[in-house]
């Protein structure tokens, strides 16, 4: 079955009212719609980013996906320029997200795909749990039963045909795609949302969301600190910068102590042993080598790990703070 993704990003985030539109914020250690990718991507044979293409090719990079399409002037028009994308491909199943929901969680997926057996389309949402009010001039018209009420989120599954054929039906001034089929009187399942699935909408959402995400990681803290002895005749290597200087510090590869603390601080907080361990001084390959490269060979031992590293992280202090999620578990101290 070939199940794909649409991911808008086309949006600007007026509401939010950053520099930077939400999507591309840093949420736990990596950019919001990065979050929502890798979330997708476990699922889906296809992965169809809108929006700015230089944007999101950097945010997700390493992450397979189609040739990033253009937006539209409203989510629904950049719905459509995904869907339009998708269409050579032909998928059975597609699921369309919001770039801005960086937290899907991990049963929602298989519960819409189930709900799609018996419904042309199935939602998450969550049942209102306040008394619902209408007002006008800040005065209270009515109370709004909120019995079958719900908000709803996304992702949204779709048959692919029945979502493709509503949204060419052009019906105008859709919120949401759910709405389309139900206009087009197809039936659309409810499957239950979560509250930590937030769309990143307002500058209080990021907090919540950043509470949200790093509950389910245990923090873990390296130290690490490097010793070199200053001759002269090379140059001086510091936290990647060459200082001006008549000595440089010695060693096999370029020597950067700032570096290597970095990267031991990293490796001790996996547990993973030191940077000796990784690259060897006795091995050529790093005579001189350039230690940018062990930092980011250290850095991807996070990621691998199912981690993301804070902004805490300093190579002033020598220290280091990663955050592994519990799926990863704890491995055990090597010596080394
Ligand atoms: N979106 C889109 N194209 C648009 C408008 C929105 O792809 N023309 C995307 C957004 O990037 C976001 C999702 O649709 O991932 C949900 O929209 P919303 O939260 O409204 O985001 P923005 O439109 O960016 O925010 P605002 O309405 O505050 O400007
Ligand atoms: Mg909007």
């Amino acid at each position: 079955m070939r199940i794909a993704a649409i991911l808008v990003a086309a949006g600007s985030g007026s509401r939010f009212g950053a520099d930077t539109p939400k999507q591309f914020l840093t949420l736990a250690g990596q950019p919001v719609i990065r979050h929502a990718a890798q979330a997708l991507a476990a699922h889906v044979t296809h992965l169809q980013p809108v929006g700015d293409a230089a944007a999101i090719d950097a945010a997700l990079a390493g992450i397979g996906h189609l040739p990033t399409v253009p937006g539209g002037a409203t989510r629904q028009d950049s719905v459509r320029a995904g869907l339009e994308a998708l269409a050579p491909h032909a998928p059975d199943i597609v699921l369309v997200h919001d770039a801005a929901r960086p937290f899907i969680p991990p049963g929602t997926i298989p519960a819409l795909i189930e709900a799609l057996r018996h419904h042309p389309g199935a939602i998450p949402a969550q049942p209102v749990a306040d008394t619902l009010k209408q007002a006008r001039d800040g005065v209270i018209a009515r109370t709004v039963p909120r019995d079958g009420l719900f908000r709803a989120q996304t992702p949204q599954a779709f048959r692919f045909d029945a979502l493709l054929a509503a949204h060419r039906a052009g019906i105008q001034g859709a919120t949401d795609d759910a709405s389309l089929l139900e206009a087009a009187g197809e039936s659309v399942a409810i499957v239950p949302g979560a509250e930590d699935n937030i769309k990143l909408t307002y500058p209080e959402d990021l907090a919540r969301l950043e509470r949200a995400m790093t509950a389910r990681m245990i923090p873990r803290v390296g130290t690490g600190f490097d010793v070199h002895a200053l001759v002269p005749g090379r140059p001086l290597m510091l936290c990647g910068i060459a200082v001006p200087h008549d000595k440089g510090l010695a060693g096999h590869s370029d020597a950067d102590v700032g570096i290597h603390a970095l990267c031991d601080a990293i490796y001790g907080a996996l547990a993973e042993g030191d940077i000796g361990r990784h690259f060897p001084p006795s091995e050529a390959a790093w005579k001189d080598a350039d230690s940018a490269r062990f930092l980011r060979h250290a850095a991807g031992r996070i990621a691998a790990r199912g981690g993301a590293a804070r902004r805490k992280a300093s190579v002033r202090r020598q220290k280091s703070c990663g955050m592994i999620r519990p799926s990863a578990g704890l491995l055990k101290p090597r010596r080394i």
